[in-house]
């Protein structure tokens, strides 16, 4: 069986100064892969967490727009990447209910640019180049919509995205889909279940709970805490994506999950409990009794689970992380990185409830 190493060798990476991006970046950098990054920056990208790359020269930084036919373009003609990961989005559920414009602007409009710049780029190459060429598209098992009690999304689940966030990602999916049946570019597809680990933006469930349980100030849970997710380490995701890069069939997708479902309120107090071992409060009380129920989310999912069956048969893929050993890490990789949280809050985001 072949290793993720195998995966092209010169990538175009876009949203690789956002959370799961950088990770990749960094993963595949230290790999031995030259990495061109695209990103706007967003509030969501943030340099500093790429700093180690800072002299390296397999990691070229474009401050750019996935939309920007030219510039996409120019990229491509210079660097004459094998593939084209696509992580850029417009990626936080609450910001899609307050202003769902820029979802569609970036999701759809903006993946639809990156589409197009690709395939000319594609007819462009011959023989072994435009056999091996790869567009892989990130996206997310919300666009299958809410489970109840029972049961998995498989890659064969019938798409019913609820949020703005989902359904924009959902028409992203259609036209990568679309671009490979109708102009035969060689796309591959992921969708993964929610995230976790270093360098998450603070405004996602985990990096939110750690900062404010630390701060000793309220938790908001939505409703009943009892809607699940499944969580997936970034680290796995980032594992799981290169190994797709490398062996996934064209035109296929792929689920990535975690195997790891657990209700909001258990992750909350998980964190809780691990800080409460690093440290008290000054009231001496648990964390837990920081936790507060709000209004819930409009339209909150009540369960996302994954079935990456297919992920683990075809490309002998599997999670390395329990949710347990993950979570323990990321919340010592919060407490030891205080800085870099610091600095992004420094940043336009507030800790504010957004999506109300
Ligand atoms: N985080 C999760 O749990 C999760 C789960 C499933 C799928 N996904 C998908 O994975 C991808 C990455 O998610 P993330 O959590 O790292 O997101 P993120 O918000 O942390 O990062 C997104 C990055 O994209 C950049 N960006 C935004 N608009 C852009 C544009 N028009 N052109 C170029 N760059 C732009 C931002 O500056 C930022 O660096 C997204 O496509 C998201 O939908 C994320």
């Amino acid at each position: 069986m072949s290793s993720p190493s195998e995966m092209p060798a010169t990538i175009l990476v876009t949203g690789g100064a956002g959370f799961i991006g950088a990770n990749f970046v960094l993963q595949a950098v230290a790999d031995g892969h030259t990495v061109i990054n695209l990103d706007k920056l967003t509030y969501a990208g943030n340099l500093d967490t790429l700093a180690s790359l800072k002299s390296d020269p397999r990691h070229v930084f474009v401050q750019g727009d996935i939309g920007d036919r030219e510039l996409i373009a120019g990229l491509l003609t210079r660097h004459r990447p094998h593939a084209v990961v696509n992580f850029a989005a417009e990626s936080h559920v609450d910001r899609s209910i307050d202003g769902p414009a820029a979802f569609i602007e970036t999701n759809v409009v903006g993946t639809l640019g990156l589409l197009e710049s690709a395939r000319n780029y594609w007819l462009t190459l011959e023989g072994q180049a435009r056999e091996a060429f790869r567009f892989l598209h990130v996206s997310t098992d919300e666009v299958y919509g809410s489970l109840g009690a029972e049961g998995s999304f498989t890659e064969s689940t019938p798409y019913a995205p609820n949020s703005p966030y989902s359904a924009s990602k959902a028409a992203s999916d259609h036209l990568v889909r679309a671009f490979h049946h109708t102009y035969g570019l060689p796309t591959l597809t992921t969708n993964c279940s929610n995230n976790y680990g270093p360098f998450q933006f603070p405004e996602k469930l985990i990096p939110l709970i750690v900062q404010k349980a630390l701060a000793g100030e309220a938790l908001p849970v939505y409703g009943d805490g009892l809607n699940i997710r499944d969580w997936l380490h970034v680290g796995d995701h980032c594992r799981a994506i290169r190994a797709v890069l490398a062996r996934g069939r064209v035109a296929e997708t792929y689920n990535v999950g975690g195997n790891a479902e657990r209700e909001n309120i258990t992750v909350v107090r998980t964190i809780c409990g691990l800080l409460d071992q690093h440290g008290a409060l000054a009231s001496g009380k648990p964390r837990e009794s920081l936790i507060t129920f709000v209004k819930d989310r409009p339209g909150h999912d009540r369960r996302y689970a994954i079935d990456s069956s297919k992920l683990q048969r075809e490309l002998d893929w599997r999670p390395q992380e329990t949710f347990e050993s993950g979570i323990a890490a990321t919340v010592g990789w919060y407490l030891d990185n205080q800085p870099w949280v610091q600095r992004v809050l420094d940043g336009s985001y507030r800790m504010e409830r957004l999506g109300t």
